[in-house]
């Protein structure tokens, strides 16, 4: 199995098939430190939380991870706790996706995996022969050339694995919003237990956690804003005035970086052709709101893994099919709670004061309907296997 990215969907995907007695080669153009030093995302589903600790990778994340049974939403000057325990008997963990790869990269070094990362010139090649290629060369410079059963794309967002493919043999959806994310990670002590997503006249603002020493928040921003143009004081000005008409003031300190995220909808399917399958990014994009982008990856690649497993027992194509199938309708559904989390707290570009009041009562209804409140709950903490 040649699997292509070795980010969390990558080594994940590696760890399960090992488990199952199947090797694999992955490999990463980028290096271990690169990966490492990226900020991402940090929210896990409880279901992604289960498969680091069962399927033996580490049970780091219960030790030092955050477990958070809800999430406070802020809006015309008060702030409304969803209760995700109380709603649906769940929660999230709140452990940088970071974190997640730094477990994933050491339990594939401790068991032996056969993992390269910093290699270059790879290429994927054949994808309709019965072992297609995969070729790279390594950090040293040395080229290999691999047959493989299968390959598997989980290189991200720009994938050069989806590119392979025919463009009248993949269809692709997309959507773009006119705004982003202001990130910033700060030294400071905690402003909330939970995290708050606050919607106010100003835009957007989400107020994250990384540890007790570290804070993670974000804010609505124009796509093309220069980071350099915002010193700390007027970053945090405008976070304050995000939060405080909600009653809470934020605890400040030293920003330590600052990155604008853009916000795209991506989707391509179906995730395979021919012997070439494609797992998280690479397939696929959600915007931020909602945190579903390492959670659909990871379930990508847990039904790829079971469907990789039937196919090379049966040599079927229907396995293939199936896990393009399968894991299409959970991508879809986070598409559609990603969209939705989006619209419902980001004020529009040309911002009227029928968007904001519309929009504060759409969540006062999430709010006020123990309905509306269980269904963002069941998203927000993951959909069942
Ligand atoms: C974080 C990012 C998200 O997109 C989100 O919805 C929640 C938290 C974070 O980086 O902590």
């Amino acid at each position: 199995m040649g699997i292509i990215g070795g980010g969390p969907a990558g080594l994940m995907l590696s760890h399960l098939l090992a488990r199952r007695g199947i090797d694999s080669v992955v490999v990463d153009d980028r290096t271990y430190t690169e990966i490492e030093q990226t900020v991402r995302a940090g929210i896990l589903e409880a279901d992604s939380v289960r498969m680091l600790v069962d399927t033996g990778v580490s049970d780091r994340v219960l030790r030092e991870g955050d477990q958070h049974a809800g999430i406070e939403l802020g809006f015309d000057g008060q702030l409304a706790r969803i209760d995700f325990a109380g709603l649906v008997g769940s929660s999230v963990w709140l452990y940088p996706q970071t974190d997640v790869f730094v477990d994933l990269a050491a339990a594939r070094s401790r068991d032996g995996g056969d993992v390269r990362f910093g290699v270059s010139d790879t290429i994927v090649d054949d994808l309709d022969a019965e072992l297609p290629v995969l070729r790279f060369a390594d950090a040293d410079g040395a080229r290999h050339e691999i047959r493989c059963r299968l390959l598997v794309g989980a290189d991200g967002s720009r994938s050069m694995c989806r590119h392979r493919i025919p463009e009248d043999r993949r269809q692709q959806s997309f959507r773009e919003y006119p705004f982003a994310w202001f990130g910033i990670l700060c030294e400071a002590s905690k402003s909330a237990p939970e995290l708050v997503y606050s919607h106010s006249e100003r835009g957007f603002a989400l107020i994250s956690q990384r540890t007790e020493a570290m804070q993670r928040m974000y804010f609505q921003c124009d796509p093309d804003t220069d980071v350099d143009a915002w010193s700390d004081d007027r970053i945090w000005a405008e976070l304050q005035a995000r939060v405080n008409v909600n009653g809470l003031e934020l605890i400040e300190g030293p920003i330590t970086s600052r990155t604008v995220l853009r916000f795209r909808s991506f989707v391509c399917e179906p995730m395979r052709y021919g012997r070439l399958l494609l797992a998280g990014d690479a397939a696929h994009t959600v915007p931020p709101t909602g945190a579903k982008g390492l959670n659909l990856a990871l379930a990508d690649v847990r039904v790829l893994a079971e469907s990789i497993s039937q196919f090379l027992a049966s040599g079927l194509d229907r396995h293939l099919d199936d896990y393009s199938r399968r894991a299409l309708q959970r991508v879809w559904k986070a598409q559609h709670f990603s969209y939705w989390m989006t619209s419902m707290l980001h004020l529009p570009v040309e911002r009227s004061s029928f968007d904001l009041r519309r929009q504060q009562a759409e969540l006062r209804s999430v709010v006020e309907s123990r309905a509306a409140s269980a269904y963002l709950a069941e998203c927000y903490t993951g959909w069942p296997r």
